[in-house]
């Protein structure tokens, strides 16, 4: 018999998350800044329910949704085995790597999975309860079409759970599930918002809810304080980006820097000119690699390494998986990370610093504009900072000419190697000014040959900055 202790796992929980293992509404809305502890703690009440399904004998089976599938392995899939790790529950269940399934005890299961693949979700029979992580990304049609999957007599309620950072106002899930009601709750930061809906069935009154949580870093207590100053500074960089990530309440998708770009299914081999870019990161940010080739005029991205805790060695080992241990391409670091990139040297595989300056940010992102550019489908993370990467502005909303520097680590990566790939221009103080003008342009159309970056252990040019 395998015993677990239900009240020693609530150490694990944030306080403020408590009411939340024990809500039985229809529809559970989690709304919030970032690293506020949504995604925690709705895979914690998952897992609670599965254990709480074993004491009675009793199975669920709950879908855990990203929009695609590669968002769902990189997310919540590794989400869930950390945490079933953590409680020390090993021995109460198996998991399939390759189905992103996890079977329990007593027959409980929990699949990960992407709504790319509808006839997979259509296959699922039994669905007590679904988990849409960053439901943003779902279409409206999405959600109702899930909704209606949800249904049959089942021994425990069954939940439609929904976590996300609310980006976009006019966003349907604002539009139509909020009512003005609950968007005056959100407003005042209140922490639980509760909506009743009544249906007549057959001369019946059936009332259902939904209940919504709104949370900030400041729910989090396992969150480290450098990440909540930065969130604090969004005030300073962006209001827009303040009201989504540090107060979680909705903001405005206006001002996007990459608004046109396309998904690719598949990744060429035969690229004029390719290398591999990185940005470190450590115990908030991720580390993260992007290669970048370039064909003709189209700039091809994709994402190979978007991780938390990596140490040195570990990108280094991940460097000579994604290379296969060939480096004839070059691989080009943030350069206010010497130590890191001569520790990677030292490993063995080779690494440039990038070359910055002022207004190198912005030159970057005007060389991207250059292409057109497109995105390897499985490069959810990137997808996912592209689509929220945009201008600064001032308290008054007024535009300013730089980024803002929040949730950009892969497109930094991009950018680094991008920049070594296409030229750098001898002062990027050119692009100050109309007088500049034409280094500009004569800079962003300086194209480099392949044979310029063969990697010389011993340049030392290329540690002149430091
Ligand atoms: N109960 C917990 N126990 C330990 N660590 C936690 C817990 N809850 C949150 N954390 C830590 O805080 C981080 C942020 O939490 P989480 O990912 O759940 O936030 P989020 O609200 O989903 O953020 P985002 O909006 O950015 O997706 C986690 O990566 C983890 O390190
Ligand atoms: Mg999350």
């Amino acid at each position: 018999m395998i015993q677990v202790d239900a009240k020693g796992l609530m150490q694990f929980i944030n306080p403020n998350f408590v009411p939340i293992m024990t809500n039985k509404d229809r529809y559970f809305v989690l709304i919030g800044g970032a690293g506020s502890g949504k995604s925690v703690a709705v895979a914690q009440k998952l897992i609670l329910r599965i254990l709480k399904g074993m004491s009675k004998k009793k199975k669920h089976k709950f879908l855990c949704l990203r929009k695609t599938g590669p968002a769902a392995g990189n997310s919540i899939y590794p989400l869930l085995k950390d945490i079933l790790n953590q409680w020390n529950l090993q021995r109460v269940y198996k998991v399939n790597k390759t189905t992103m399934s996890f079977h329990f005890v007593g027959g409980s299961e929990i699949l990960c999975t992407g709504l790319d693949d509808p006839e997979k979700i259509k296959s699922i029979h039994g669905i007590t309860g679904v988990w849409l992580e960053e439901a943003t990304e779902f279409t409206h049609d999405d959600f109702k079409q899930l909704d209606l999957r949800v249904r049959g007599f089942t021994w425990d309620y069954k939940q439609l759970i929904l976590s996300f950072n609310p980006i976009d106002e006019n966003h349907w899930i604002r539009q139509k599930l909020f009512s003005d009601d609950i968007q005056a709750e959100i407003e005042a930061e209140n922490q639980f918002a509760r909506k009743e809906m009544t249906q007549e069935v057959d001369n019946k009154k059936i009332t259902y809810a939904m209940s919504v949580m709104h949370s900030t870093y400041r729910d989090n207590e396992f969150l480290d304080d450098v990440y909540k100053a930065r969130l604090e500074n969004l005030i300073n960089e962006d209001s827009n980006y303040y009201d989504i990530y540090c107060r979680g309440v909705w903001g405005v998708l206006k001002g996007l820097i990459f608004e046109h770009w396309e998904q690719c299914d598949v990744w060429p081999q035969d690229f004029d000119v390719s290398g591999y870019g990185i940005d470190f990161g450590f115990s908030v940010n991720p580390s993260s690699i992007v290669e970048a080739g370039f064909r003709g005029n189209d700039l091809y991205l994709r994402e190979h390494c978007y991780k938390v805790g990596m140490t040195n060695k570990e990108i280094a080992v991940t460097l000579f998986g994604i290379t296969h241990g060939r480096m004839e391409k070059p691989t080009v670091a943030d350069s206010a990370e010497p130590k890191s990139i001569a520790e990677i040297r030292s490993l063995g595989h080779p690494c440039m610093p990038s070359v910055k300056g002022k207004d190198s940010v912005v030159f970057g992102i005007q060389r991207m504009k250059q292409y057109r550019i497109l995105i390897y489908r499985e490069s959810t993370n990137l997808i996912k900072e592209l689509q929220g990467y945009k201008w600064a502005t001032d308290r008054d909303g007024t535009p300013l000419n730089m980024p803002v520097k929040f949730n950009d680590h892969l497109i930094d990566a991009a950018r680094y190697i991008i920049t070594k790939l296409k030229g750098v221009p001898a002062s990027l103080e050119i692009i100050d000014g109309s007088d500049g003008k034409q280094d500009f342009v004569e800079a962003a159309n300086r194209e480099t040959t392949p044979g310029d970056f063969a990697v010389d252990e011993d340049n030392d040019d290329i540690w002149q900055d430091f």
